[in-house]
């Protein structure tokens, strides 16, 4: 019996979407935030394979998803090269700067980032002996343009400006860390699916504030670099790609870069996209996170009308973006319940 999750990925139409939640490791849950007060902080809980393993089988044993996702977060890549990575609390994270060619030449070479992310693999090791047979089991890593962005501000931006002005001020440098990051990831998500991981997703959170050639060039092109290269490793690891607030830019993204699935934010009009991304594959997505907030018949209408939107192709339940700390834990459940009896 094929997980359910990995027949979506392949193009199967299921009458129960398999579901699962970005963030669904996170502070909305008390048993995390147990966890992460004995870890120390949020990085030291990265790098503790034990103890993030945990939180990734928490969500999973309370909910019963049908996919777990790696604990670890986007930054560590940047870490690895070489960047400086801290968290401020209440804020988000820090880095020290890449803005220069000088700067470029202090990072590390893409196949020298084990050295720092080897606790990384330990954890999908774990997770691959300890998660319940159903449960498929998701790595990922930061797409190219975001991770770059966090590197030139050294902090999370609304605008991405600092990463706009260097791609417009000095195309160079940044084209040459965009293919650092690249070769970075390529490396960095082999070795996740050698240690377990059996289906990998790329995050591009700020894929929207590329335009036109820019889209192509930072968006869709590292994507499609990143996806080649893997499937001709692991030719049969399934891929999602998550190009938030890319709007028209979802259709055809598949077919451009090779994912086996797009990930849909929420803005994007299920209805809108049944007809114009899923008839390329498998779609995932796209209920707002807010929902998970507020509850009530509002969730277990939004959550049925997306499941009964997509129900004519392969489509995963999830959100269409993270879960949010505030979020009340009762109210997953009773969306799991929605969707199961759309
Ligand atoms: O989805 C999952 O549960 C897997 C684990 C995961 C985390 N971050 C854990 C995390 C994943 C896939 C990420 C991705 C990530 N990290 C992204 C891309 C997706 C997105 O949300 O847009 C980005 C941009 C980051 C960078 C990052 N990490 C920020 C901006 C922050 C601070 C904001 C916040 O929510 O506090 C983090 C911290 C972070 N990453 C937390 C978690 C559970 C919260 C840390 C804590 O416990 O205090």
């Amino acid at each position: 019996m094929t997980k359910l999750l990995l027949r979506a990925l392949a193009g199967e139409t299921l009458p129960i979407p398999p579901i699962w939640m970005m963030r669904q490791a996170g502070r909305y849950l008390p048993e995390y935030r147990a966890t992460r007060a004995q870890a120390g902080d949020f990085l030291s809980l990265c790098y503790n394979p034990e103890l993030a393993a945990e939180v990734t089988l928490q969500p999973i044993r309370r909910y019963g998803f049908d996919a777990a996702i790696l604990f670890a977060d986007i930054l560590l890549v940047p870490q690895a090269l070489g960047a400086d990575l801290w968290f401020v609390t209440g804020e988000g994270p820090r880095l020290s700067t890449i803005t220069s060619a000088a700067d470029m030449a202090r990072l590390k070479p893409a196949d020298q980032i084990d050295e720092r992310l080897s606790p990384v693999y330990q954890t999908l090791r774990i997770l691959s002996a300890e998660l319940p047979r159903e449960t498929t089991l998701i790595g990922f890593a930061g797409a190219p343009w975001t991770v770059a962005t966090y590197m030139v501000a050294g902090r999370g931006t609304k605008d991405q400006g600092p990463a706009h002005a260097l791609k417009d001020s000095d195309r160079e440098t940044f084209t040459r860390l965009i293919d650092l990051i690249t070769d970075a990831t390529i490396h960095y998500l082999s070795r996740q699916i050698e240690a377990g991981a059996e289906v990998v997703k790329l995050f591009d959170s700020w894929a929207g504030s590329l335009q036109g050639d820019d889209f192509d060039d930072f968006a869709l092109a590292p994507a499609r670099r990143i996806i080649g290269a893997l499937k001709e490793r692991h030719p049969t690891v399934p891929i999602i790609a998550f190009p938030r607030e890319a709007g028209g830019r979802y259709a055809g993204f598949a077919r451009a870069t090779g994912a086996d699935c797009v990930a849909l934010d929420n803005s994007v009009p299920a209805d809108w996209a049944a007809e114009h991304v899923q008839i390329d594959g498998c779609v995932q997505g796209n209920l707002d996170p807010r929902h998970m907030v507020t509850g009530g018949r509002e969730l277990v209408a939004e959550a049925q009308r997306i499941t009964r939107a997509f129900s004519n192709g392969p489509h995963i339940f999830n959100l269409g973006h993270g879960i949010t700390p505030d979020a009340d834990p009762d109210n997953v459940a009773r969306m799991i319940d929605a969707v199961r009896s759309a």
